[in-house]
C-alpha cells in the first residue's frame, strides 16, 4: 500500500513546452513565435521557481520526463487523478494532448512499480477525463468538484464515484476562458473555496452555495480571473499561484495564507498556471486514513 507521508507533487519540465496549436483561447501561437526564445527561457525559470517553492514548503517531486511533439505535457495537472492510491488516467478531448497518453500510461505503471501508486485505472471506453485539471479535490468537504463540458465527460462523475466511494458534485463549465474546473475553482484546508462566478451556470452556483457557507465563498474578480488567480496549489498555509491582485493576496492574508508567486506568467500563454503544472500523488480521503491506521 503506498505510504507516501508527504505531499509529493509530478511536474514536468518545459524542456519542449511551446504554443504551437490551438485548443482553448488563451493561445495564441503567434503571439508565442514573436517572442518565442524569450518565453521559453522565462517558462524554465518560472518553472524552476515553482519547483522550489513546492520544495521549500516540505514537498517531494517526481519528475514525468518531457518528451517532444508533446508541449502541454508539462501541465500535469490533466494526465490523471489520484486519490487513495488509485489512479485514473486522462483520455484528452483534443487529439494534440491525446498524443501524451503513451507516455502517461508508462509513468504511471513505472510510479506503481516503485510503490508510488497502488492501481493504475483506465478512463472508460467513450468517456474524457482531463485529470485534476477537471477534478479538484475537496479534503475539508471530503468530495470530488468535477468539471465537465468542455474536456471532461459528464458520465465521469458516476464512474469516479464508483471508485473512490465520496461524493461528486458536477459543475458543468460554461466559458470558454474556464476551460478546466482548476481555473475557476480551488478548495483551500481552511474550508474556503475561491471561483470564478462566471465559469458555471446557475445549477452549478446554486450546488457551490448549498456546500460553502457564505463566509468561506471567496469570489474571484476579473481581474483575478484573468491572471489565473484562481489556479493556486494550496499546500500548508501557502497559496502558490502564477499571478494574483493586491486584494485578493490581502483577502488569503487575512484568512491565515501566505500567498508565493513562482514567475510562471508565461505559462498563461498556454491557459496554464501554477495548479496546471502539478499533479499531487499523497491526497486521502478521511475514511481510507482511518482504514490505513486500522
Ligand atoms: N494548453 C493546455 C490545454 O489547453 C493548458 C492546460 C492547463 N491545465 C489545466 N489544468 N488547466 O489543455
Amino acid at each position: 500500500m503506498t505510504t507516501l507521508t508527504r505531499p509529493t507533487f509530478v511536474l514536468c519540465p518545459p524542456d519542449h513546452f511551446d504554443v504551437s496549436y490551438v485548443i482553448n483561447p488563451w493561445m495564441d501561437p503567434a503571439a508565442w513565435a514573436k517572442r518565442s526564445d524569450e518565453l521559453a527561457a522565462g517558462c524554465r525559470q518560472g518553472w524552476r521557481e515553482l519547483a522550489e517553492a513546492l520544495r521549500q514548503a516540505g514537498a517531494d517531486i517526481e519528475l514525468l520526463p518531457a518528451a517532444p511533439g508533446v508541449p502541454d505535457m508539462v501541465f500535469t495537472a490533466n494526465i490523471g487523478f489520484v486519490l487513495n492510491g488509485t489512479a485514473v488516467l486522462a483520455r484528452f478531448r483534443h487529439p494534440e494532448r491525446q498524443r501524451e497518453e503513451p507516455h502517461i500510461a508508462r509513468f504511471f505503471d513505472d510510479l506503481a512499480k516503485r510503490g508510488l501508486v497502488d492501481r493504475v485505472l483506465p478512463c472508460p471506453d467513450g468517456l474524457y477525463f482531463e485529470g485534476f485539471g477537471d477534478a479538484v479535490w475537496d479534503a475539508r468537504r471530503q468530495r470530488i468538484w468535477m468539471g465537465h463540458g468542455p474536456r471532461t465527460s459528464p458520465e465521469m462523475a458516476s464512474h469516479l464515484h464508483d471508485i473512490y466511494g465520496v461524493p461528486i458534485t458536477p459543475l458543468e463549465l460554461i466559458d470558454p476562458r474556464f476551460y478546466h474546473l482548476d481555473t475557476a475553482l480551488c478548495a483551500l484546508r481552511g474550508g474556503e473555496v475561491l471561483y470564478v462566478p462566471e465559469a458555471f451556470n446557475a445549477q452549478g452556483l446554486a450546488a457551490i452555495e448549498a456546500a460553502v457557507d457564505k463566509d468561506r465563498r471567496l469570489i474571484v474578480g476579473d481581474e483575478d480571473a484573468v491572471l489565473l488567480g484562481a489556479n493556486g496549489i494550496p499546500l500548508g498555509n501557502r497559496y502558490i499561484c502564477g499571478g494574483i491582485s493586491e486584494g485578493l493576496r490581502r483577502t488569503l492574508a487575512a484568512r491565515g495564507y501566505k500567498v508565493e508567486t513562482p514567475g510562471i506568467a508565461p505559462f498563461r500563454l498556454s491557459g496554464g498556471a501554477a495548479y496546471c503544472l502539478s499533479l499531487r500523488l499523497d491526497h486521502k480521503s478521511a475514511a481510507f486514513a482511518r482504514r490505513q491506521a486500522a
